[in-house]
């Protein structure tokens, strides 16, 4: 059902970098609506994987749960708070009381970091109906009755030139990648960090975006149309329309810099508390630009170039670019 082989490449030097040892994973995709050569698909995931990918792989979903699926760093905790209050009727209480990381558990999180001791598949179990359950794995690899239930699945995405940097900045700050940034963009590209490779992650979520249980956004998208996204995903939840005060109350409350301040939103502080301390640098930010486009001031020409080519290179023989899924960014 499920195939795990080493990398081919797993240099020391790679694992050192890392902290930690990389295989790769592929399921034969079944159940997934889309025919793709899912059993060829690999995805780059810690060695611990190995030990718990079943208990994924086969969790067991109820009908009215949500789960929220992204690469990392492409608006993840903005569509997650975002989905959470709609799912919950706006509930601005529970929502300023509880952390969003407990409200909507990361069920991936206890296999990727030995410094998180709980168990994160089975916090996600637990969590309260309906359950909203953040994953960054790729489409083959989530609990697959998901595609035998059709439950609904969010999806939003990014433009990798923001992405790597993004990644590069957060892991390396918080200490869990030892390479320079120029390292980690090889990796990115070589597909050797944690959930790459980028694009069949991105592309087969895009192909699928009409599921009727799948919704699609982008990073891009949110940040020049963030009303027209609530309004869409609010009636994807099958929920009753906003009114103009609580659309506006929304638009406020997910505003960068008010989900910056937000401490039960912003695991900043959770991050520099929960992880091996000595790690992370003192000026860590979890949420750092919030930007489309931070490429173009962080990201070499030489790597940008790169970057467009490796993107033109998966695209074109789909006869696509970059800018018809993400827009112009
Ligand atoms: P930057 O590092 O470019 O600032 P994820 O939640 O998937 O890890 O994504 C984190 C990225 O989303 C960070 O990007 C973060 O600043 C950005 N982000 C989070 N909330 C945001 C918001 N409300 N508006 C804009 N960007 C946001």
């Amino acid at each position: 059902m499920f195939h795990i082989k080493p990398h081919e490449n797993a240099a020391d030097a790679l694992v050192k970098r890392q902290r930690m040892k990389m295989i790769k994973m592929s399921t034969n995709g079944d159940f997934i609506p889309l025919k793709w050569n899912w059993a060829e698909t690999w995805c780059s995931v810690p060695g611990s994987f190995q030990e718990y990918f079943q208990r994924i792989y086969n969790f067991q979903v109820n009908h009215d749960d949500i789960f929220i699926s992204t690469f990392p760093k492409c608006g993840t905790t903005w569509i997650q708070e975002a989905t959470w209050l709609l799912l919950n009727n706006l509930d601005y209480e529970t929502a300023n009381r509880i952390h969003l990381v407990d409200r909507s558990v990361y069920m991936d999180l206890s296999l990727l970091y030995d410094t998180f001791h709980d168990d994160s598949i089975t916090a996600a179990m637990q969590l309260k109906s309906p359950r909203c359950i953040k994953s960054h794995l790729p489409a083959h690899l989530l609990p697959h009755q998901i595609w035998q239930k059709r439950v609904k699945l969010v999806y939003c995405a990014r433009n990798p030139k923001d992405v790597v940097l993004s990644y590069g900045h957060f892991l390396r700050s918080k200490g869990a990648y030892g390479g320079s940034m120029q390292e980690f963009i090889d990796d990115f590209l070589n597909a050797e960090s944690a959930y790459t490779p980028f694009w069949p992650h991105v592309f087969t979520m895009w192909q699928m975006r009409s599921e009727p249980n799948v919704f699609f956004t982008t990073f891009e998208e949110m940040k020049r149309d963030l009303r027209g996204v609530i309004k869409r995903l609010n009636e994807f939840l099958e929920k009753p329309n906003l009114s103009e005060a609580q659309m506006e109350k929304l638009l406020n409350h997910l505003s960068f810099e008010n989900m910056r301040a937000n401490q039960q939103v912003n695991p900043t502080k959770i991050i520099k508390n929960t992880d091996d301390r000595s790690n992370v640098e003192a000026d860590f930010q979890f949420m750092r630009r919030g930007i489309v486009g931070s490429y173009k001031d962080e990201l070499s020409e030489t790597n940008q170039r790169r970057l467009n080519e490796w993107s033109a290179q998966f695209l074109q023989e789909f006869n696509l670019t970059a800018a018809d899924i993400f827009g112009d960014f």
